[in-house]
C-alpha cells in the first residue's frame, strides 16, 4: 500500500501552525523528512503527538515564530512555515534555506509573493525577517508555478482580509491536497488545481482531521522498478490521474499500464522501446521522476533524451548509473541516454533522494550486488524502501543497520541479482 505523500504531509503539518485547535493528519509517512518537520514544529512551539500512523498537532498559544537554522539547513522545505507564521503571528524569522545538490533552490517568488499581501522583509545575517500587523488580500501573479511558493501564499492569504488571487499557480495533486486540508479547517477556497487560486482570508480557522493524498512519487517510483526488472506490479491507492503523462509515458515504451479506480498496474511485454522525456511543472512529466526513469530508458532498445526543466542541476546522478553500466551523457539540460546496456552491479554512492531511488533501481537489474551508500537520502521520502521491495519479491537488503532517522553513519542498501533478478511478484502482480 502506499505510504501518504512527503510532498503534502510536510505541508499540512506546517498549515495545523494556522490555528489554536488540534489537528490530525492520517497516512503521514514514516519519512525523515517528516522528522525534521516535526522537530521544527515542536521548536516552534507545537505539540506534536504521534498516533500509529496519523500525527496530532496543537500550535496553542505558547508558539514562536523562529525557525532554526540547524533544521532549514537539514530540511529546505522548513521554508514552507514562513506562510502560516506570518498569519497566525503577524511574524517570523526563518533561516535562510541553503541551496542543495539540485540547484541553488531561490526563494525570491515566495517573498515577493508576501510583500504583495502586505508584509515586510528584511534578509540580514543569513535570516528572513517577515513582519506584517495584518496582512491584505491581493492579486499575486507567480513568475513561475512554484509549488513551495503556491503553498506558502495559499497559507498566508487564509489571514489576509478580503480576495487573494495567485496567478500562474502550481498544480500539483499536493496543492490540492493542501486546499482540502484548509478547507477543512474553514478555510474559502476555490481553484485549487488550477492556474488560478482564489482565496477568501479572515475566517477564524478550526482543527481539522484529514488524510494524506497517497503518494504519486513513490507509486511511480516502484512502477518504474518493476517494469525494469520484467516483474508485474500494482500499486493501491492513488488516483491514476495523477499519474497520467508518466503513465503514457510508459505505454510508449510497450509496457502494458492497467488503470482501476484507484490502482495501477504495470508489466513489461517485451523489449522497452526508447522515449523522449522533458519535465514540467504538473500535469507535465514530474521532475521527481526524471532520475528514476533514466535508469529504466539504460534498458530500451534505442536512445532517449531527457530535459530536465524544472531544476538546474538534476542530473547528478548520471555517473553514478554509469559506473553501473548505464551510457548516459550530459549537455546542459538535456541527458542523452544509450540503450538497451548490459548493467552489472558496484558499490555507488546516493547523490540525493530521487537519484538514491535511481540506482536502486539499476541495482535490481544489474548482473551482481549493488551496494547504494548514504541511504539517508533515500530515508528522506521513502517509508521503509528494502521492506516494501521484499514484499514485492526483490533480493533487497538493508547494510550497516544506520538509525533510520538519517543521523549517525550512512548505512547502505544492497540488492543480489540471483535466478530471480530484481522486483519481481507471481503470476497475480504484486501490490504495494
Ligand atoms: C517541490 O519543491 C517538491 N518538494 C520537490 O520535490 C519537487 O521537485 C518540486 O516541488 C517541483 O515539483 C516539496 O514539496 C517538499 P518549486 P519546491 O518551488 O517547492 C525555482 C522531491 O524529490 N524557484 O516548484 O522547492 C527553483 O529553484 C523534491 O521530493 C525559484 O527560482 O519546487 C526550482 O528550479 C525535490 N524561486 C523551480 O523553481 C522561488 O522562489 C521549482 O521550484 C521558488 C522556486
Amino acid at each position: 500500500m502506499l505510504s501518504g505523500a512527503k510532498n503534502s504531509a510536510l505541508k499540512l503539518l506546517a498549515a495545523s501552525l494556522l490555528t489554536d485547535e488540534p489537528c490530525t493528519i492520517r497516512r503521514v509517512p514514516r519519512i525523515t523528512d517528516v522528522a525534521t518537520m516535526v522537530a521544527m514544529l515542536r521548536a516552534l512551539g507545537a505539540d506534536v503527538e504521534h498516533a500509529g500512523d496519523a500525527l496530532r498537532v496543537h500550535a496553542g498559544a505558547a508558539l514562536n515564530g523562529c525557525a532554526p537554522y540547524e533544521l532549514v539547513r537539514t530540511m529546505r522545505a522548513s521554508i514552507i512555515v514562513m506562510g502560516p507564521l506570518v498569519a497566525r503571528l503577524g511574524e517570523a524569522t526563518i533561516a535562510m534555506p541553503g541551496g542543495c545538490n539540485i540547484g541553488p533552490r531561490r526563494i525570491d517568488f515566495h517573498i515577493r509573493g508576501l510583500e504583495k499581501l502586505g508584509a515586510t522583509v528584511e534578509i540580514n545575517h543569513g535570516f528572513i525577517k517577515i513582519h506584517s500587523s495584518q496582512l491584505k488580500a491581493a492579486v499575486v501573479p507567480l513568475d513561475y508555478p512554484s509549488v513551495g511558493a503556491t503553498e506558502n501564499l495559499l497559507m498566508a492569504a487564509t489571514a489576509a482580509d478580503g480576495e487573494t488571487v495567485i496567478e500562474n499557480a502550481a498544480r500539483e495533486p499536493e496543492i490540492i491536497d493542501l486546499c482540502d486540508f484548509l478547507r477543512g479547517m474553514g478555510a474559502v477556497i476555490e481553484g485549487a488545481g488550477s492556474s488560478t487560486i482564489h482565496i477568501e482570508g479572515g475566517h477564524a480557522l478550526h482543527g481539522v482531521d484529514h488524510e494524506v493524498v497517497a503518494d504519486r512519487i513513490e507509486a511511480g517510483t516502484y512502477l518504474i522498478m518493476g517494469v525494469a526488472t520484467g516483474g508485474e506490479v500494482t500499486t493501491k491507492g492513488l488516483d491514476p490521474m495523477h499519474l497520467e503523462l508518466f503513465l503514457g509515458k510508459l505505454r510508449g515504451m510497450g509496457v502494458d499500464v492497467r488503470v482501476a479506480d484507484r490502482s495501477i498496474t504495470v508489466r513489461r511485454d517485451g523489449p522497452l522501446a526508447p522515449i523522449d522525456i522533458s519535465t514540467l511543472p504538473h500535469p507535465g512529466f514530474a521532475t521527481d521522476l526524471q532520475a528514476q526513469m533514466m535508469a529504466l530508458l539504460s534498458l530500451a532498445e534505442g536512445t532517449s533524451i531527457v530535459t530536465e526543466n524544472v531544476f538546474e542541476n538534476r542530473f547528478v546522478v548520471v555517473d553514478e548509473l554509469n559506473r553501473l553500466g548505464a551510457g548516459i551523457s550530459t549537455s546542459g539540460h538535456h541527458a542523452i541516454v544509450e540503450g538497451p546496456r548490459a548493467l552489472s552491479g558496484s558499490v555507488v554512492e546516493a547523490p540525493d533522494l530521487r537519484g538514491g531511488a535511481a540506482l536502486v533501481t539499476a541495482g535490481l537489474v544489474a548482473e551482481g550486488v549493488t551496494d547504494v551508500g548514504a541511504v539517508h537520502h533515500i530515508d528522506r521520502g521513502y517509508e521503509d524502501l528494502a521492506g516494501k521491495l521484499a514484499a514485492l519479491g526483490a533480493d533487497v537488503t538493508r547494510v550497516g543497520e544506520g538509525p533510520r532517522t538519517g543521523e549517525g553513519p550512512p548505512s547502505s542498501l544492497s540488492s543480489y541479482d540471483e535466478a530471480s533478478p530484481g522486483v519481481r511478484a507471481g503470476a497475480g502482480g504484486g501490490g504495494t
